[in-house]
């Protein structure tokens, strides 16, 4: 029992039950996690006067965070506990856009809630919308400010007044959380650089090149190409600072706890906006330790308990996202482990899946699938997952090793196939992407491009080739049906609705020509939107069978995220078979990842509990299954959803 669920017992008794005004809740939250809280507080930040004092201070900064937290959110908090795990509901359906790309600004974004509710979309991953630097800001990843809304996307009463239409209309609504770093602009930048010595230990500052060495020896480096290193020299203070991604993001420093307490108030402010999901963006990076990678470390999950377990107490409505783009074994260690099991973050990107699902596509085989996801250790119950094959930043190949050898594999090889297929190296391939952070150093690079690109639309409709424009439809379709189906908030990236190619025009941007993930940070193009109902072309097709598999999805209770899900190893090496399970006859979920017409034979669908003498149908096309000589036939990236009698 994680302690949101504590709470809801507590909460629930006769006697606390509609007798305590939401001041009272807040005692008695405090009360169920005050002990955890100081036991990570004193882990991180050991016994001191010194530390006692910022412990106290950092009780008397959650009181005043809860009196500042609006009575109409406290009413939500409240109603969130007793819901228990909302965030597993299969109607939950996301997209993620940037504000000014989609609409223009958060009034054009209001306008468009229609189209997005059409569609059938309920959360929003609103981007970056924060003030940033003027030039490069990494997409506003580089935060001037935690709560001031940059006047490109509105004001604050705009932002306010679309939190408060969304709660209305349930929309749920997740932002960034920059947590790892501020810009070089932020208000304790400007003090540090100024002298303020302070504000200089709110990061990592350094005299000389002396302990910035010893931290690249090991530090890995995030963007090799445009941000060689991870410490810049800024001569303004003439010190070294720590700067993991961009030379203007400044990483903070989490072993000052005065840096965790202001940051936990600058979390509950930008909740008390009407936030319901926090992205708390690289995560992984929390903690700094000579000699390691600095990734990953069990500081950073105790850091991130810590905010977890204080916003349970001030905002328990509120949940975290881990944006760990992790290995596999490393993300699921963000639901929290042992003693913290279910009280570190509730949601997690599934990075694993996206990433393997581009490794089945290009080699159209399922086994290097189904062997990693069977690897991740099961997740806590009240945890769940992210599901996605898009998003703004890149696709790194981040598999294991081992697991690519024991495909019979050379890991290095395989990864360089995987580059040369999306990226343009290989004649034959249908791909189009492009190369993102290649390191010369030891040949690691990382893919960028829309879905729609990477999965042959763009070449195809270049060639005019109608059988590839249909086979990259399917694709596109296949892999949305496996996110709106696998377990967890499924969430499309804005535009791939409608089959958005590539953009070029980041290449003539003076912001943004040196990062090429802008290739898939397209502006939407409405268009096509208007023209959906007229052309029944390739982004109608995508579109409509979209909106149908997210229609599906609300109508099946057993794709709300019970841990009710079985990956079925299957009998064709093309194929992936999964299902999610219930009491009487669960769903499968079967898809060919070949070119080729596949085959599944009777026996094996028989074992896996597909009985062909319950009359099993294709929900999508309400069609029934239908034997070839005792075998399902399956057409290139035919993607069904199975249910029998
Ligand atoms: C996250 C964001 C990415 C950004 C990085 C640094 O990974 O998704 O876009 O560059 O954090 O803030």
């Amino acid at each position: 029992m994680n302690q949101a669920a504590l709470h809801r017992l507590l909460t629930s008794k006769e006697g606390i039950k509609g007798t305590h005004p939401t001041e009272d809740l807040f005692n008695i939250r405090l009360a169920t996690n005050l002990s955890l809280i100081k036991t990570l507080f004193f882990s991180l930040y050991p016994e001191s006067l010194k530390n006692k004092i910022h412990f106290h201070n950092l009780l008397d900064s959650m009181e005043q965070l809860f009196e500042l937290r609006p009575d109409e959110l406290k009413t939500l908090d409240l109603k969130r506990i007793e819901q228990g795990n909302w965030y597993q509901n299969e109607r939950l359906v996301g997209m993620q856009l940037y504000v000014d790309r989609f609409n223009k600004d958060l009034n054009g974004l209001v306008n468009k809630l229609s189209y997005l509710n059409n569609l059938g979309i309920n959360f929003l991953h609103i981007m970056p919308i924060t003030t940033r630097p003027s030039g490069e800001s990494d997409g506003g990843y580089a935060v001037n400010n935690y709560h001031e809304i940059d006047p490109k996307f509105g004001t604050k009463a705009d932002f306010l007044a679309l939190t408060a239409l969304a709660r209305s209309k349930n929309i749920l609504l997740m932002l960034d959380f920059v947590v790892n770093h501020t810009s070089d602009e932020f208000s304790w930048a400007k003090k540090a650089k100024a002298g303020d010595e302070k504000y200089q230990n709110y990061y990592y500052t350094y005299p000389d090149r002396t302990i910035p060495d010893e931290f690249e020896k090991t530090l890995p480096e995030i963007f090799p190409e445009s941000a060689p290193g991870s410490f810049t020299h800024v001569p303004e203070m003439d010190k070294w600072v720590m700067t993991c991604f961009n030379s203007y993001q400044w990483d903070l420093n989490y072993s000052n706890p005065e840096v965790f307490i202001e940051m936990l108030g600058n979390l509950v402010k930008m909740a008390n906006m009407g936030i319901d999901v926090v992205r708390f963006d690289a995560l992984a990076f929390l903690w700094k330790k000579l000699g390691t990678i600095s990734q990953n470390l069990p500081e950073a999950h105790q850091l991130i308990s810590l905010f977890r377990l204080c916003l349970q107490v001030i905002a328990p409505g509120v949940i975290l996202l881990a944006e760990a783009i992790v290995a596999p074994r490393n993300i699921i260690k963000y639901f929290g482990e042992g003693i913290l099991e279910g009280n570190e973050c509730e949601v997690a990107y599934n990075a694993s899946l996206m990433a393997l699902l581009w490794n089945s596509i290009a080699t159209k085989q399922t086994s290097l699938l189904y062997k990693s996801l069977m690897e991740i250790p099961a997740k806590p119950n009240d945890a769940t997952w992210i599901n996605y094959i898009r998003c703004h930043d890149d696709i790194g190949l981040g598999y294991d090793d081992d697991f690519i050898r024991d495909m019979g594999w050379n890991p290095n090889a395989h990864r360089k196939f995987l580059l040369d297929y999306y990226c343009q190296g290989l004649e034959w391939s249908p791909a189009k992407g492009l190369i993102f952070m290649y390191n010369p150093k030891n040949g690691d690079g990382r893919i960028t491009g829309s879905a729609a690109s990477l999965l042959g639309l763009e070449k195809a409709l270049e060639e005019k080739d109608k059988v590839a424009i249909n086979l990259s439809i399917a694709k596109i379709l296949m892999l949305h049906g496996i996110i709106l189906s696998y377990g967890g908030i499924p969430v499309i990236y804005m535009g791939d609705e409608i089959g958005t190619l590539n953009d070029y025009s980041f290449r003539t941007n003076e912001e943004h020509k040196n990062d090429s993930r802008w290739v898939n940070r397209p502006v939407q193009d409405w268009k096509i939107v208007d023209k959906l109902k007229s052309k029944k072309n390739h982004s109608y097709k995508i579109y409509s069978g979209l909106k149908k598999l997210i229609q599906l999805r609300k109508g099946l209770p057993l794709l709300a995220d019970n841990n009710n899900l079985v990956l079925h190893p299957s009998s064709n090496s093309h194929v992936f078979v999964f299902e999610r399970t219930r009491e009487s006859g669960g769903l499968w979920v079967v898809s060919n990842f070949d070119e080729e017409t596949q085959f599944l034979e009777v026996a094996w669908l028989f074992s896996i509990g597909i009985s062909f003498g319950r009359n099993p149908k294709d929900l999508i096309t309400k069609k029934d299954l239908v034997l070839n000589e005792g075998r399902l036939k399956l057409s290139p990236y035919q993607h069904l959803w199975i249910t029998i009698d």
